[in-house]
């Protein structure tokens, strides 16, 4: 009896097992914030000008990510629907997807649920760790996903880092030049962006928040009512006491 307990349990940890095992790469740590909707509308504005060309949110519906964003459906419908969609629709794009595999070796995997796979930290990671590599077809490599068939989109805005951008290390300052351009990730560019390296950060911040609030757009609304819950539970648990002193009262 007592072994099958134990294998219940050891079968039962296993999935937990395999989740810690995954990530070999050091990566940055980054915070998701559902409650900051600036942060959120600036990410969703990002992700429909740079993104959506090639990525999908195809779980999701405009109209959803307007209402959880406190954006009116007219700005969205303006400013954020490239695709021609109405604001009742889901968020697919047109691109095809052999096509996409074709030019890029792997189609862009839809990003509904893409902080549920990967977790923030990833995502805040992988897009702040492209660098240049002659050897790619595209010329970029990532630190955090070697080989990506992605192409650095954001590279107007970064720039290019010239070596491998310091992703999961604490401090990554140039002791002897201590040049301001050489904070964040990278020491050396091959290419400079529109962004100083802060304010690229903060950008990937806003996009990475967004793509986790995809992922669970009810976190903020699921925690508050749990605390509403365990507020009624407590109460309850004083009537339920009462209650129970009472019918064992003539009991001895
Ligand atoms: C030109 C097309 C294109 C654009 C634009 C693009 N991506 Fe990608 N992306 C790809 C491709 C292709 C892959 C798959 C790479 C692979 O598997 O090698 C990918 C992969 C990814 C992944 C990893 C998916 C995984 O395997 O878990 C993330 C995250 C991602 N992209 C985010 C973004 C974000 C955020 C933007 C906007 C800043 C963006 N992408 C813009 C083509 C694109």
């Amino acid at each position: 009896m007592i072994k099958k307990l134990f294998l219940v349990l050891v079968v039962a940890l296993l999935p937990g097992l395999a989740l810690a095992a995954a990530p070999g790469v050091p990566l940055d740590n980054m915070e998701p914030d559902h409650t900051n909707k600036a942060s959120l509308q600036r990410g969703a504005a990002t992700f429909m000008n740079y993104c959506m060309g090639c990525h999908s949110l195809e779980y999701a519906r405009y109209m959803h990510v307007a209402e959880g964003l406190d954006i009116s459906d007219q700005l969205v419908e303006e400013n954020l629907i490239f695709t021609g969609a109405k604001i009742g629709e889901l968020m697919k794009i047109g691109m095809n997807k052999q096509q996409a595999a074709n030019w890029f070796g792997n189609a862009p995997p839809d990003l509904t649920l893409e902080s549920r796979l990967r977790g923030e930290d990833w995502i805040y990671s992988y897009l702040r760790g492209f660098y240049k590599d002659e050897t790619r077809p595209l010329g970029v490599n990532n630190v955090v996903f070697d080989n990506v068939g992605m192409p650095h989109v954001l590279v107007d805005q970064q720039g290019l880092c010239a070596v491998k951008p310091k992703i999961g290390q604490k401090s990554s300052i140039d002791p002897l030049s201590g040049n301001e351009r050489n904070a964040g990730v990278c020491p050396e560019w091959a290419s400079e962006g529109s962004m100083s390296p802060s304010e690229f950060n903060t950008a990937m911040y806003d996009l990475t928040n967004f793509l986790s609030y995809m992922g669970d757009p009810v976190k903020v609304e699921r925690e508050r009512l749990g605390v509403f819950v365990l507020i009624f539970i407590a109460i309850f648990f004083v009537f339920a006491w009462l209650l129970n002193r009472e019918y064992w009262k003539d009991v001895h």
